[in-house]
């Protein structure tokens, strides 16, 4: 089951060009909008415990995996699981990656439309004298209403598709390289501004201090669909981008690279939020329009509060656009290897696709916001569903067949580059990906819906 490089295929050119795509996928608004608002909701400093619990436990062994299936299968998620466990079974798990990414795909392109609003405001400097109520009261009528937040989905979708149409080493790996440094840099100078506010030290004090009667079997479950969301696991990106790596690149170094990164920005996301949360008289619960509510007072206070507030929103979108282009091309990669479509074509139908869910998602906070399936908007069942269902439910299949059917062998050679490099810990790896992780995953799941 020794499966050569596919001299064919496009792919990328660097190490660090990998870095920034498969860091751009992981970083994204899974860490700057999501994580601080599901840490508010879910008590703070003791969730952000088990989370990192969970990146480290589950998050990179899942990761490391998906990269060994894809480069070893050389193919899409589908078509790589098809290859190497020559059966009709396995490839479902590929399926069900399919169905992920449209899910995700379409509520992440509601707030990726609100972020390039949120430029817009920024450009037109609407925030300007504005207290925090009113600032409030600017998200509340743009986002419960249609047209605006239509608008800018489209958008955003006609950009994504735009990228993935022109390639691997032309579209994702070109954009990710100059865009994630400076990404870094700016949220970097942000978490300056907000820990300096007055009473900042109580937003810290949320976000470090565990209370552990915060925690509920609900608790875990939420952590663990934001650990798999936030690092772009469970779902075959990983494994779609996994075939356009190198042979000589080194799978577990990668893997560490950008789980490390990916932490490193959630955790500084949080730092930015928290003290401006306390600092402004509001509640960490506020749920989706957390940041919307909150970054703009930041600005405001700040020297020069236009321009970075400007350049934020700019590069959270663009954080966005290299995710989304990560989702899309899971979905396009299948299309073109397993259906024979062109890739301009299949990048058309699948953004179609994706769009017609998507505008349901937006809608569900105006028009459709009575259309409720257990208590929970459209909006919040897909990403409840994506994140907290889909995405553990594949990471699970993914290690028990890492972990059981592909052969320890073919997982050695493939993490060690054919013997050439040394790689520590396999053992340590292995044994969490047969009993650990799997274990890991079937607890969290029977404990939130109560059975244990
Ligand atoms: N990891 C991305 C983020 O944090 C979202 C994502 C999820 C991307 C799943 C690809 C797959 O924003």
């Amino acid at each position: 089951m020794s499966l050569g490089e596919d001299s064919k295929r496009d792919g990328f050119s660097s190490k660090f060009g990998i870095i920034c795509a498969a860091a751009g996928s992981a970083i994204g608004l899974g860490n700057i909008w999501r994580f601080p608002y599901i840490v508010g909701e879910n008590g703070g400093g003791a969730f952000l415990l088990i989370y990192l619990g969970f990146i480290l436990l589950l998050g990179i062994p899942v990761m490391l995996s998906e990269f060994v299936i894809g480069r070893r299968g050389q193919r899409n998620a589908y078509g790589s699981f098809k290859r190497l466990s020559g059966s009709k079974y396995w490839p479902l798990v590929g399926l069900m990656g399919i169905v992920a990414a449209f899910t995700i795909l379409a509520f992440y392109s509601t707030i990726a439309g609100w972020t390039l609003e949120y430029v817009y405001l920024a450009l037109i400097n609407a925030f300007k004298g504005l207290e925090a109520k009113e600032i409030g009261e600017v998200f509340d009528s743009f986002h419960t209403s249609a047209f605006r937040p239509i608008l800018w989905q489209l958008v955003f979708m006609v950009f994504t598709a735009f990228i993935i149409v022109a390639g691997i080493k032309k579209g994702i790996e070109k954009y990710t390289k100059v865009l994630m440094p400076f990404l870094f840099l700016l949220l970097l100078i942000i978490v300056v501004r907000s820990v300096t506010l007055p009473n900042a030290g109580e937003g810290l004090k949320f976000l470090f201090s565990p209370d552990f009667s915060a925690i509920t079997a609900k608790t875990f479950l939420e952590a663990l669909g934001q650990a798999f969301f936030s690092l772009s696991i469970g779902m075959g990106t990983l494994i779609t981008y996994g075939s356009y790596v190198n042979k000589k690149n080194k799978l577990p170094n990668i893997s560490f690279e950008v789980s490390f990164t990916d932490t490193l920005i959630a955790i500084l996301a949080g730092v930015a939020i928290f003290p401006a949360v306390f600092a402004f008289g509001m509640a960490p619960d506020e749920g989706a329009g957390l940041i919307f509510y909150v970054l703009p007072n930041i600005f405001q206070q700040m020297a020069g509060g236009y321009i970075f507030g400007l350049m934020f929103f700019i590069l959270l979108s663009i954080a966005a656009l290299t995710s989304s282009i990560s989702i899309l091309e899971v979905v396009v990669a299948f299309m073109v290897e397993e259906l024979k479509l062109p890739r301009r074509k299949s990048t058309i139908l699948a953004a179609m696709a994706a769009t017609f869910v998507g505008l349901l998602c937006t809608l569900s906070f105006s028009s459709l916001s009575e259309v409720k399936l257990f208590n929970s908007t459209i909006f919040e069942t897909l990403d409840f569903t994506a994140s907290n269902v889909l995405l553990p439910l594949g990471g699970l299949m993914i290690v028990i067949f890492t972990g059981w059917f592909m052969g320890i062998s073919n997982v050695k050679n493939e993490m060690s580059n054919d013997g050439l490099l040394k790689i520590r810990l396999f053992d340590a790896f292995i044994f969490i990906i047969r009993y650990i992780a799997p274990v890991a995953i079937v607890l969290v799941f029977l404990n939130s819906v109560g059975i244990l």
